[in-house]
């Protein structure tokens, strides 16, 4: 019998939320009735501009993709204001975050994350054979920046910080994070996850990019995505601005072309949809007003600071109300995963699935 290193075997794979043509199979739905609002999935879809070039581009897919992504880095770059050296991508923002593990722990050395903190950092770290620590939550299910700097010891050499955080929504204002940055010594990454960068509606966010254009440091990474303002989850590309020389040392374990072809062309093409992108960001605005204001008439506790989500406490077992809304055609995502036994998270969706899930709610509550 093969044996697994006993960090990666005490590991439990990421759950992902249910697909829909799964929760039809298994209760003999109709997948056209199902409201699927388990994955932070943009409810307005892909771009029409977006849809077009991956027509276009089809009958190119027999060639390997341009490996170093050049066309979309520079108009990246373009758009971020920043040489194109200093972005670097990934198959999903979650394959930088595992990167990051792969490429800098080395033996003995360990990656820390929050509580309630995204679910890949802790799989990053075990999956590269390391330990992760985890920090207690604060008040509110906050990120502790305290309890971080409290807890570094000679092991660390990775810290996962999520803005805004999912599942919680928690966002870490500016000031906190400016101060968190100087404290930090230099020789640990702090990898900050931004995936929710362009719904946050926010005075306190905080500028991270001027840690990097502005103040050149070598030892922190920022992360966005393309798979939820662009609505483009099922291409997979994530993104990552940083020092040169720290992407130097992640490129060392990228397998060869991890951004497919169509998802660069695809990507190219997201970057002109602003329209999309604000359209989108009203939808949520509008749609979370809604969705909160139905909670609270249910009197039920939540969770909304930041996001397209909100987290929500059902004041029991989740996992029998998760099973009954999913076989009446509303997915959700329960958090017992996350140790929030009584959570789920809900992703906004369109206007009549925002009413499903609350009638939904209701009648299993
Ligand atoms: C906080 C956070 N970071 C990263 C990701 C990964 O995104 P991607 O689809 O780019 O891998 C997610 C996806 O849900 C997320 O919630």
């Amino acid at each position: 019998m093969i044996r697994q290193p006993k960090l990666i075997n005490s590991l439990s794979p990421y759950v992902p939320g249910k697909p829909i043509e799964t929760v039809a199979r298994e209760y003999g739905l109709d997948p056209s009735e199902i409201a699927k609002l388990a994955s932070n999935e943009n409810p307005l879809g892909t771009p029409q501009k977006v849809k077009d070039a991956l027509h276009e581009a089809i009958d190119r897919v027999f060639i390997y993709p341009d490996g170093g992504a050049y066309y979309l880095r520079e108009k990246m770059g373009k758009k971020f204001n920043i040489d194109p050296d200093w972005i670097f991508f990934g198959n999903g923002a979650a394959e930088i975050i595992e990167m990051a593990a792969k490429a800098l722990l080395d033996v003995g050395e360990t990656a820390m994350y929050s509580q309630y903190g995204f679910a890949m950092y802790k799989v990053a770290t075990y999956a590269s054979n390391h330990r992760g620590v985890e920090i207690p939550a604060g008040p509110g299910y906050h990120q502790d920046l305290d309890a971080f700097l409290k807890a570094i010891d000679d092991t660390t050499k990775i810290i996962y910080l999520s803005n805004p955080n999912n599942p919680t929504t928690t966002m870490i204002p500016a000031e906190e994070l400016n101060r968190f940055v100087e404290q930090v010594p230099d020789h640990i990454l702090i990898v900050i996850d931004e995936a929710y960068y362009e719904f946050v509606d926010n005075e306190q966010y905080p500028d991270s990019m001027k840690y990097i254009r502005e103040q050149g440091r070598k030892n922190i990474i920022i992360l966005r995505t393309f798979s939820k303002i662009y609505g483009l989850a099922g291409l997979r590309v994530g993104y990552g601005f940083a020092h040169p020389d720290l992407l130097f040392m992640l490129g060392k374990v990228r397998s060869p072309f991890n951004v497919n072809l169509l998802a660069q062309v695809a990507c190219i093409a997201a970057m002109d949809c602003d329209d999309h992108v604000h359209a989108s960001v009203a939808h949520v605005k509008k749609e979370k007003e809604f969705v909160l204001k139905e909670l609270d008439r249910l009197g039920l506790r939540y969770l909304a600071e930041e996001g397209n989500f909100v987290a929500v406490n059902v004041e029991r077992d989740v996992v029998p109300v998760f099973t009954e809304m999913q076989r009446r055609g509303v997915i959700v995502r329960p958090l017992q995963g996350y140790d929030m036994p009584e959570w789920f998270r809900m992703s906004f969706g369109h206007r009549y699935e925002n009413e499903k899930f609350i009638r939904v709610l209701e009648e299993v509550l």
